[in-house]
């Protein structure tokens, strides 16, 4: 980050913007932050910001990269978004009520909009790359002061600047892109944890998913650029990473130089003084032997893998297009079981997939049954315009699917109350993540398998890892006590 406000610092805002980037971007910034000093001198206050963050992993990184330029260019965080100057939602429209809640918090600021005429109001993320979206805000949220999606937010300093300069809406959605840059100011959430993308985009068109849509083509990142990301965030206090893909398992393929994503987890292994890695999601049609193997050998990738399965139905996966069947996705979990015994398994499942028949649902409560997950995200599934599944016949109806979500729910959460509880008794080392939200003499800390669990301790030990020996389990987290 020094290096980059020494950039910033060194641009020559008289001249011409440079075009190629991240200069254009440093340039940017630097013009931004005259705007902004303006404006703060104009209300005789700092300028305030809210980022408000729907959707995935993804976009929590991403919202990272806004509040890094946000900051960069002279505004303060503000938690409370009615009092902030400069409101961003960084949106997700994987099911339709994430889009609901957007349109309803809009709704609300205008309010506040008129009562404050600093205030400027951005929207990006996935939900503005479908162009239905855009038309109704240019029609009805004409509040709205700035509109960008997935592909362009590296260009969010130029886009405020031209905001500030045009004084209207500005609207700037790409409908895909091949270009990753680099070296952008980010601001991180946590100190001693980090997201770090190692591809973007998705390339398997899982007929329910409109990621592929929003998100475009799969791209991987340079494992150069990766490898450097990893080792500057170790050397300002990182002791795990997240690496954050929709298919990780299908990483390198599109590079000049092809590698796998096992091979880049073993680099990535070797960087001293990282402690955890972990990573999501495991698309399984990719999942390699290679990777089962890095996994049992190493001693920094965590004992926890996500492999969402969607429906236990062979007949209903051919119809999403997860390219796997029942037994295959069995076959791979046993696989990985035996290799890594005490790995922790979560998944993803949709229910009310369009001709799903209470055969196909009895197939998926048969392999949460088999495999015994230790937790899993469960959807009803939601139709995504412009999806294959959206136009698909037998939709099926509401009451059956929230009848099914009901029963699926219910085993999913008997079982990972049952598999949680397993560690009792045992020491495990644990990354101290926060202090305790309802006891200010407890912290809260995360196990290698993911779990959380509660013990007597202060801020000072957070960000280290600390043995924790298990003594009660409470459902679905621990309490317990530092050795
Ligand atoms: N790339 C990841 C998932 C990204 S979306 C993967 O392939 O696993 C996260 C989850 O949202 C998906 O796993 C799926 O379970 C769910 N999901 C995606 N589209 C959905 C839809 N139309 N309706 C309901 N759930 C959906
Ligand atoms: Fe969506 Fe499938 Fe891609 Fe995941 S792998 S993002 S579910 S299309
Ligand atoms: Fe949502 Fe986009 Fe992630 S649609 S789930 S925020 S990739």
């Amino acid at each position: 980050m020094k290096n980059i406000e020494k950039y910033i610092d060194n641009m020559d805002i008289t001249m011409e913007a440079p075009v190629s980037e991240p200069e254009r971007q440093y340039y940017f910034i630097k013009k931004a932050r005259n705007y902004v000093r303006q404006a703060s001198e104009e209300a005789g206050r700092p300028l305030t910001f809210c980022v408000t963050t729907f959707g995935c992993q993804m976009n929590a990184r991403d919202s990272e990269k806004l509040v890094g330029v946000l900051e960069q260019i002279g505004y303060q965080e503000e938690p409370n978004e009615d009092k902030a100057d400069f409101v961003i939602y960084n949106t997700c429209t994987v099911r339709e009520n994430a889009n609901m809640r957007v349109y309803g918090r809009l709704g609300q600021l205008k309010r506040a909009k008129k009562n404050n005429p600093h205030m400027m109001i951005g929207l990006c993320g996935c939900m503005m790359q479908e162009p239905h979206v855009v038309e109704k805000l240019k029609t009805s949220y004409k509040h709205v002061d700035l509109i960008f999606g997935t592909h362009n937010i590296y260009k969010f300093a130029e886009l405020i600047v031209t905001r500030y300069e045009s004084n209207r809406m500005v609207i700037d959605i790409w409908k895909d892109t091949d270009k990753i840059v680099e070296d952008l100011p980010s601001e991180r959430k946590f100190s001693f944890k980090s997201g770090v993308n190692i591809m973007f985009g998705c390339n398997n068109f899982c007929s329910y998913c409109i990621v592929p849509y929003v998100r475009g083509r799969e791209r991987s990142r340079n494992p150069k650029d990766i490898i450097r990301e990893i080792e500057k965030l170790v050397a300002d206090g990182v002791v795990e990473v997240m690496l954050l893909g929709q298919n990780v398992n299908s990483y390198g393929k599109n590079l000049e130089e092809p590698m796998t994503f096992a091979e880049l987890l073993r680099e990535i292994e070797k960087i001293e003084g990282l402690e955890r890695i972990r990573f999501m999601t495991s698309h399984p049609k990719d999942l390699s032997d290679e990777l089962i193997e890095v996994m049992r050998t190493s001693k920094k990738i965590c004992k926890h893998l996500h492999l969402p399965v969607q429906s236990g139905s062979t007949e209903i996966l051919k119809k999403m297009n997860r390219r796997y069947t029942k037994e295959q996705y069995l076959e791979l979990v046993r696989k990985i079981k035996t290799a890594i015994p005490d790995i922790s398994l979560t998944t993803d499942i949709i229910v009310g997939f369009p001709g799903e028949t209470e055969e196909d649902f009895l197939d998926t409560m048969d392999v949460v049954k088999q495999i015994r997950y230790d937790s899993a995200f469960t959807f009803i599934y939601s139709k995504r315009t412009g999806t294959p599944a959206a136009a698909m016949e037998n939709q099926i109806p509401e009451d059956v699917v929230k009848n099914r979500f009901d029963r699926l729910l219910k085993e999913v959460q008997d079982i990972s109350a049952e598999v949680c509880s397993v560690h009792e008794g045992t020491v495990q080392s644990v990354l101290v993540e926060s202090m305790n939200e309802h006891d200010d003499t407890l912290v809260t800390g995360r196990m290698s398998n993911n779990l959380l669990v509660h013990f007597k301790g202060d801020a000072s030990l957070i960000g280290q890892i600390v043995n924790v020996h298990l003594k009660e389990c409470k459902g679905f987290y621990y309490l317990g006590e530092m050795q």
